[in-house]
């Protein structure tokens, strides 16, 4: 394991209290938890349900899993994979309160399929749960909102299984140097407009523009896993790399 721990700003990927970052996170996501499934479907032009269902598959959840879901938001993930899998239990957990009130609105309207959730403010650099616990983890854009994201990691891995999986579904580096700039000019203009329109608070869609160029690209963030203890770590690209998906075992 790594003996090198960076805690950065989100933002620039620059070192940083954490507090920096944090502090952000909670501001946004606490302001755009009712738009958050509006903009997504808007900004990804409806690609982000495959992405989900991608994400769920590389988890290889079956029907006696035990699936924890980080920084897991309004649950996205966690009702995909009740849907398409049918686990026998995941706990929903996010740092962030107003992203799980969304999310457990949605579990009262049966979004469920029948799967019992439990829900948790977690946060994913210190998980409260105890070792080796979970069949799977699955985290979608949450990883490049964490300012210590080997603590993080290091904490997925010890809370899985012998064997068990981590699927990280995460915005990433389009390796086509053309697609690269045409995507980032999408991001540098398009996304804070979106912002904008949908929650009037272009400041936070900015950010989410910044971290996306801040994250590492795929190989570099596949390194950060081995490093955190993960095997047969590999990655899949989507959309031509503007997102991708990786996995790892423990
Ligand atoms: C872009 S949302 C993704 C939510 C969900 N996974 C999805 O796919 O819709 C990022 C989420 O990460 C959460 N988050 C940020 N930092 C976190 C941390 N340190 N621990 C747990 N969750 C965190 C935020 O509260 C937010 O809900």
């Amino acid at each position: 394991m790594s003996e090198e721990h960076h805690v950065v700003d989100t933002a620039t990927g620059e070192d940083a209290p954490a507090e920096v970052s944090e502090e952000r996170v909670q501001h946004i996501f606490g302001a755009i938890a009712e738009q958050y499934k509006k903009f997504n479907a808007v900004s990804s032009f409806g690609l982000y349900k495959g992405w989900l269902r991608a994400t769920v598959d590389a988890a290889n959840l079956a029907a006696e899993s035990d699936l924890l879901d980080l920084a897991g938001g309004t649950g996205d993930v966690s009702y995909m994979a009740a849907q398409r899998r049918k686990p026998a239990h995941v706990q929903l957990t996010d740092f962030v309160p107003e992203m799980l009130a969304v999310a457990k609105k949605r579990y009262q309207m049966g979004e469920n399929n029948g799967v019992p959730f439990d829900f948790e403010v977690v946060d994913a650099q210190d998980v409260p749960y105890d070792d080796c616990s979970y069949d799977a983890v699955t985290m979608a854009y949450g990883i490049r909102n964490i300012p210590d994201r080997m603590k993080a990691l290091s904490e997925v891995h010890r809370v899985l299984k012998p064997s068990g999986t981590f699927a990280c579904l995460e915005f990433s580096t389009p390796p086509n140097p053309v697609w690269r700039g045409l995507y980032h000019i999408y991001l540098k203009v398009m996304i804070p407009f979106w912002g904008w329109l949908f929650t009037k608070d272009r400041p936070s869609f900015v950010y989410l523009a910044d971290s996306i160029r801040a994250f590492p690209p795929q190989e570099e963030y596949a390194q950060m896993l081995r490093d955190a203890g993960f095997k047969d770590v590999t990655w899949k690209n989507y959309a031509g790399g503007i997102v991708a998906i990786h996995t790892g075992t423990k």
